[in-house]
């Protein structure tokens, strides 16, 4: 079965076909000049980018649409479920909604050989521990890792997404000690970012990057250790934008060295929004006896992964 995947809850459109593994794979990405996304303009991006990413995908028809319906901003949404509804109508193929969330995870499955893991999805919205049947064992208490990196990185001038260009200036920095907060399998980011910006007048923007990531790292590898010993998992996977971080990946190859346990990370390409995932998690919903009809196609901006099948099936 050919599947055609539309992302576009945040700042990516995507468009990917999975036909027994991913064949086409392309995005385009908002880039907000200064600051963060501003919905209407990432909107506009989505639909202005959407022709010309679809075209080479619709070159060989395909056998069942799939769109980002939840979580995510209105208009980002409302843009992917529209021209989604209406490939399905004008192919008279079936339309699927999918959990961007649970893309993230399924795509992470799909493409390493990771079975029954420990899930650690860190991205721009999102930094959870979570275990297959979609039980979400941490979290953080405020922002996510991604948000974390891209605010210093914001703070140092660099654009935005911040994330990679933080890896890089973090090269060879030197070790200063900074807030480290952890509750049980929670973890907190914000105090970190608060002190770490302080420091920015009084140290090199080298030496904070490195000490940033070091302490934001640490963090989640400890929580993520701690759900390896509590569930008796042996394998930890990595998703989501952050999970392309070179130390990140390191970090987490070195615990689980230590307790005999294997590290893997979703690779490059399917780590950040894309939609071969969108694709590929569309096709497991299908066959789970999930579709919508186009013109009842939703979207909602806020869902979780244990419950959100709920939303569609009325
Ligand atoms: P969500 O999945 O929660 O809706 P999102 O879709 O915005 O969030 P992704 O596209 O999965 O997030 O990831 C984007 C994030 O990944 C950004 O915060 C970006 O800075 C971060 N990121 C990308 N590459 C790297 C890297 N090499 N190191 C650290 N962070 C990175
Ligand atoms: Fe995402």
């Amino acid at each position: 079965m050919r599947v055609l995947g539309i992302e576009s809850t945040a700042h990516t459109f995507g468009v990917g076909v999975w036909d027994g593994g991913p064949v086409y794979n392309e995005l385009d990405m908002y880039r907000p000049e200064k600051g963060g996304i501003v919905p209407r303009e990432a909107a506009e991006h989505h639909l202005a980018v959407a022709e010309g990413l679809l075209g080479p995908a619709l070159e060989e028809a395909p056998d069942l649409i799939a769109y980002s319906a939840c979580p995510g901003i209105g208009p980002c949404l409302r843009v992917g479920r529209d021209i989604a509804a209406r490939l399905a109508r004008e192919l008279g193929v079936p339309l699927v909604p999918v959990n961007h969330a649970v893309a993230h995870l399924e795509i992470g499955l799909a493409t390493t050989p990771a079975r029954d893991p420990v899930f650690v999805y860190i991205s721009g919205g999102n930094t959870q521990i979570i275990v297959r049947g979609w039980r979400i064992l941490g979290e953080t208490l405020d922002i996510a890792l991604g948000n974390a990196l891209d605010k210093l990185a914001r703070e140092l001038g660099l654009p935005h997404p911040g994330g990679p260009k933080l890896e890089k200036l973090a090269r060879g920095g030197r070790f200063l000690p900074l807030p480290y907060v952890v509750k049980g399998m929670d973890l907190s980011y914000s105090g970190l970012f608060t002190r770490a910006k302080q420091l920015l007048e009084s140290h090199s923007a080298r030496d904070i990057a490195y000490s940033y990531q070091e302490h934001a790292f640490a963090m989640l590898v400890e929580v993520a250790e701690r759900a390896m010993a509590h569930t008796g998992k042996e394998e930890v996977l990595l998703i989501g934008g952050v999970a392309q971080n070179r130390r990140l990946k390191e970090m987490f190859e070195i615990m689980c060295a230590e307790r005999g346990a294997r590290a893997y990370a979703v690779p490059p390409e399917f780590a950040g929004d894309n939609g071969a995932m969108i694709a590929y998690s569309g096709l497991l919903a299908y066959e789970r006896g999930l579709s919508v009809a186009p013109e009842r196609a939703e979207y909602f901006q806020r869902a979780r992964v244990d419950s959100w099948e709920d939303l569609f099936r009325s």
